[in-house]
């Protein structure tokens, strides 16, 4: 089948360059030039694991195109798949101008039957916003289905993610764009992870749905850690203890600096404003969002609480807003740096892949690739993602390196009494 993605970012990216590995032939559209260029010229912009390698291959293979041409990415494809970013805008709503504006040239260009998927994450009725904008912009009537389709990815295993989905939800009301749909979906379903029909509505809530059940349980355990350090019990074993129930299962209940990344927040955001357009109570996501937003400084109220931060040196090991990414965007390492450079302290910053990437938002900032070079003859040590390699390092040159031994471990990653016992002024999150 041939296929045009409309939004080469994370979920463009993943989306277009796994379908073409299955043996479709894929236009990736974008309106950003020059990372079109790059990936023309089999330059990945993005690191996610594992998609370098076949996204050379589809590359070579002819099997994957790159161009900025609105019309041809229209006029050659039959399905077109909206991927394009949707933030969050200063009424605290989903922005759909990226959305409009491929719709609009998918109206403006459309030469035959097209299926338009949107994939991108957003608010219930859009799919009859984005079948509006088509028909006011097509030249002459031709018949088009819009379907929803959202992606549920997880950065860093996004791979993975397309290849061996949870389930794959289709929300279409036209018996012929679903069958399509279902052909071109086949092969990744298995018995427990299927394809669900559902009508469009339907699915566009899950996306919203699923995003604010995960944040709901991470705010839920941030909100508990408070309880954890006030009475000496420990977090990690309260989640532990939840986890072993069937009802609960253990994933999603980490306390610590909140959740962060494209999606969660504004999704979150997006939620309570649907909710309210809508005459309904939004209660409890307003609290998740407010204890998440909280959460974000914790750790630099406890740096407050053992050294004067004014003229310190501090280091912060992990900027993405979670291991295996170099996606920064509302990542809680950003605010941290930016609070602890407001209140006169100067940052050591050390990360595996997004240094490049933070080099764009922060200022003033020393970036290490070494954690070890990152600590030395700083005041404190904070843990900002919980990255695989900060978990085996030698603690006792970091204790060495650092001037004064103190780890505020914002993930919880190490074990509280062995860094007590190493001598460690050692602080976590609700423990
Ligand atoms: N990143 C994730 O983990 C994830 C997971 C699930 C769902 N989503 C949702 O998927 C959507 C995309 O997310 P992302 O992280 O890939 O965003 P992104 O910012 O990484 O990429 C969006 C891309 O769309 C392009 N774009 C903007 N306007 C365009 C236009 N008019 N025509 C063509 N291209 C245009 C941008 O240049 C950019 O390359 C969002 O709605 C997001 O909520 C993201």
């Amino acid at each position: 089948m041939k296929l045009t993605i409309a939004g080469t970012g994370y979920v463009g990216l993943v989306t277009g360059t796994g379908f073409a590995n299955l043996g479709n032939d894929v236009i990736c559209f974008d309106i950003d030039k020059a990372k079109i260029n790059l990936l023309a010229d089999g330059v990945l912009p993005i690191y996610e694991p594992g998609l370098e390698e076949i996204y050379k291959r589809n590359l070579k293979a002819g099997r994957l195109e790159f161009i900025t041409d609105a019309k041809k990415a229209v006029r050659e494809s039959d399905i077109i798949f909206i991927c394009v970013n949707t933030p969050i805008n200063e009424h605290q709503e989903a922005d759909l101008t990226a959305v409009k504006e491929v719709a609009r040239a998918i109206g403006q260009y459309m030469n035959d039957y097209k299926i338009v998927v949107n994939k991108s994450t957003v608010p219930v009725g859009t799919a009859d916003f984005v079948k509006k904008i088509i028909k006011e912009n097509q030249q002459k009537k031709i018949e088009f289905d819009v379907v929803s389709n959202p992606e549920f990815l997880r950065e860093g295993a996004a791979v993975k993610d397309f290849e061996n989905p949870d389930r794959i939800v289709i929300g279409s009301e036209s018996k012929k764009a679903e069958e399509i749909m279902t052909s071109l979906y086949r092969s990744r379903a298995r018995a427990d992870r299927p394809i669900m029909i559902t009508n469009i509505r339907t699915a566009e809530i899950i996306k919203y749905a699923s995003n604010a059940m995960l944040a709901t349980r991470i705010s839920f355990m941030n909100q508990l850690s408070y309880l954890c350090e006030k009475t000496g019990a420990d977090i990690k074993a309260v989640a532990r203890g939840m986890g072993f129930d069937g009802r609960i299962g253990s994933r999603f209940l980490q306390a610590g600096l909140g959740y962060g990344g494209s999606c969660f927040p504004k999704d979150i955001k997006a939620l309570i404003s649907m909710l309210k357009q809508n005459d309904c109570d939004s209660d409890l996501f307003e609290a998740v969002n407010r204890i998440n937003e909280k959460q974000k400084s914790v750790v630099v109220k406890k740096l407050k609480s053992v050294i004067e931060i004014k003229d310190s040196t501090i280091a912060v090991w992990g900027i993405s807003f979670k291991p295996k990414t170099d996606d920064i965007r509302e990542a809680p390492s950003i605010i941290i740096i930016e609070e602890l450079q407001n209140m006169g302290a100067k940052i050591h910053a050390c990360d595996p892949v997004a240094i490049e990437n933070a080099k764009n938002v922060l200022n003033d900032v020393m970036f290490f690739e070494n954690p070890y070079e990152t600590i030395r003859d700083c005041d404190a040590l904070i843990v900002a993602t919980e990255w695989n390699e900060f978990r085996n390092l030698d603690m006792r040159a970091v204790k060495i390196l650092l001037k004064n031994p103190i780890i505020i471990d914002g993930r919880n990653i190490y074990d509280p009494k062995e860094m007590t016992d190493l001598g460690f002024k050692y602080m976590g999150i609700g423990r």
